[in-house]
């Protein structure tokens, strides 16, 4: 695992959506794991106008979000679902949508929609890039702090520090989702290939974690040291200080 301090937001998820993009169109059927929260908005905007100034065709493209919030229907303002569609999907609208997936957080049956979510995993994948954020609190996808690290898609109750940080997206605290259902640690790892960014001085404490070369099950992206091919990119803000 390497950290890369690219020293600005900008920079980094530049850099981000470039890899993203020679992905893309080096393989027209790639499979890309994709993650939300506010990290991602740049990599995103990037992303697009990569895709439009090169036209490129992605009609073969299959993407996997991470997670999503139980409770919230695909159009809801504030589900991830709705943030991809309009980031991303509406955005470039050339991607095939039976190849776009994302967790029903609003399935009647979460226990069935979880395994159908992993087995999707195991049957389409592995992707071959998998972004991903990270909480204050270390969490990836919605994998809290404690999470198994032999855990795949799951339902997740959320800590008050999530609830809290991500409220912020939301009218108020009481409107922030208690669950979501997340890709487990062992379903990220199934990734070929995983890049980390993080951004602003909240998410040093957790960044300096990672720079430990220690699993940590209290800190749940420590996981990834596991992995064989991880990189983490952070600005000025993130980078450890120690
Ligand atoms: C959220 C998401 C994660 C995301 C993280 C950071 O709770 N479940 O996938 O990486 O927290 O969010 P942000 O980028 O908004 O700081």
């Amino acid at each position: 695992m390497k950290i890369t301090n690219l020293g600005s937001r900008d920079y980094a998820s530049f850099y981000v959506a470039c890899e993203l993009f020679k992905q893309m169109s080096q393989q027209s059927h790639s499979k890309l794991g994709l993650a939300t929260g506010g990290t991602m908005v740049d990599v995103y905007a990037f992303l697009v106008d990569l895709l439009k100034k090169n036209q490129l065709d992605v009609s073969g493209i299959e993407t996997f979000n991470l997670d999503e919030y139980v409770g919230l229907s695909a159009s809801h303002e504030q589900s991830y679902h709705r943030y991809m569609n309009d980031i991303l999907f509406e955005r470039y609208p050339y991607f095939t949508q039976s190849l776009i997936h994302v967790p029903n957080g609003d399935a009647d049956d979460l226990a069935a929609e979880t395994k159908r979510y992993e087995d999707l995993i195991n049957q389409q994948g592995p992707v071959d890039i998998q972004i991903l954020g990270i909480g204050e609190n270390g969490h990836i996808g919605f994998n809290e702090p404690g999470t198994d690290m032999n855990s795949t898609t799951q339902v997740v109750n959320l800590t008050e520090s999530t609830i809290n940080a991500n409220s912020r997206y939301f009218d108020n605290e009481d409107e922030v989702p208690k669950q979501a259902v997340s890709m487990g640690l062992a379903s990220i790892l199934k990734a070929k290939r995983i890049i980390l960014l993080a951004f602003g001085e909240k998410k040093r404490a957790a960044i300096e974690q990672l720079a430990k070369n220690e699993v940590d099950k209290q800190v749940p992206a420590t996981i990834l040291h596991a992995h064989p091919d991880v990189e983490i990119y952070v600005d000025d803000e993130a980078a450890p200080r120690f």
